[in-house]
């Protein structure tokens, strides 16, 4: 092997080397708006990239600050740098060593709206490391309620059938997620579900299933979503129970009425007999008497 394809192989193996570092650019995907509930909790879903390829979670540094400025800092692992109505509230859930910068605040304020903007930092490195993702932010948009739960249920409740109602609600805290609780105290069965919906969003949501039976005809259930913080709302909805299918109502009228018409049958076809054997007595003795007539007639004739 001579001198210069020592040097090419030597290129193409620098070459190799460096290209993951040119190809990963410092990026951040962060929700660009987010809904909070005002007292309750956010997590706002963050993920980012950068140059290097992985770093362990100890040589980098996640900070949040408030777009208006770098040094009104959100989020900071020293907590004393937090602007003082952000301090205790909040909290990096993500791992940085996986690129996973997602934040949770706590105890949401009506004046929490942000923009918030993530940050990251390479510890021990040079300052033209140290990068800031000032384009991607996020706006929270304040609930000042919290949403009301869905209901939705099979289409009637037919007595003695297991019959089941879900309740859903929407929410933006999957680390604190709301809690469903049912009117009813004898459920056969409570179902809970916990879901993605769009990115950012869940779903929380309990399936009931009861039997119903006659009394609960024109009951009201409810079903109550408790909030974390403290917020609740609540969605009602009127049972209406269908009686069992069974013929009795049907059977018992027509039974009787074939029944009485049977008798009825059976009295006439008795009575006529009768009826017919006394006529024909009647129409013999009217024979009788018809002919001691005529016998008397004749006799006066002569
Ligand atoms: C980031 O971390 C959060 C909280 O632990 C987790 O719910 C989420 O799934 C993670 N995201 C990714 C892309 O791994």
């Amino acid at each position: 092997m001579d001198r210069d394809n020592k040097m090419m192989i030597f290129c193409l193996f620098l070459a190799a080397l460096s290209s993951p570092v040119v190809t990963a650019e410092w990026k951040a995907d962060v929700i660009k708006q987010l809904e909070a509930l005002v007292t309750s909790c956010v997590v706002v879903p963050c993920s980012f990239s950068h140059p290097g390829g992985p770093l362990p979670t100890s040589r980098l540094r996640g900070i949040w600050h408030l777009r208006s400025g770098k040094d009104q800092l959100i989020y900071h692992e020293d907590q004393t740098l937090i602007l003082e109505n952000f301090r205790g509230r909040t909290k990096l859930l993500g791992h940085l060593g996986q690129s996973n910068c997602t934040l949770e605040i706590t105890k949401v304020r009506d004046h929490d709206n942000g923009p918030f903007c993530f940050r990251i930092e390479l510890t021990n490195a040079a300052a033209s490391d140290k990068f800031s993702f000032v384009e991607d932010c996020v706006d929270l948009k304040m609930l000042p309620e919290p949403p009301k739960p869905t209901l939705s249920h099979s289409v009637t409740a037919t007595e003695g059938r297991p019959f089941t109602i879900t309740c859903s609600v929407t929410h933006t805290c999957p680390s604190h997620a709301p809690r469903l609780k049912w009117s009813r105290a004898d459920p056969d069965a409570v179902h809970e579900v916990h879901k993605k919906s769009r990115f950012g969003y869940w779903e929380a949501e309990s399936i009931l299933t009861i039997t119903p039976e006659e009394k609960d005809d024109h009951t009201d259930i409810t079903c109550t979503a408790e909030f974390n913080g403290g917020g609740e709302s609540s969605a009602l909805m009127t049972l209406y129970v269908k009686r069992s299918e069974n013929y009795n109502h049907i059977i018992i009228p027509t039974v009787a009425v074939i029944g009485t018409a049977v008798i009825f049958a059976g009295c006439c076809i008795f009575m006529m007999k009768r009826y017919k054997n006394r006529i024909a007595e009647l129409q013999n003795q009217e024979g009788t008497v018809w002919n001691r007539l005529s016998r008397l007639s004749r006799r006066r004739r002569t």
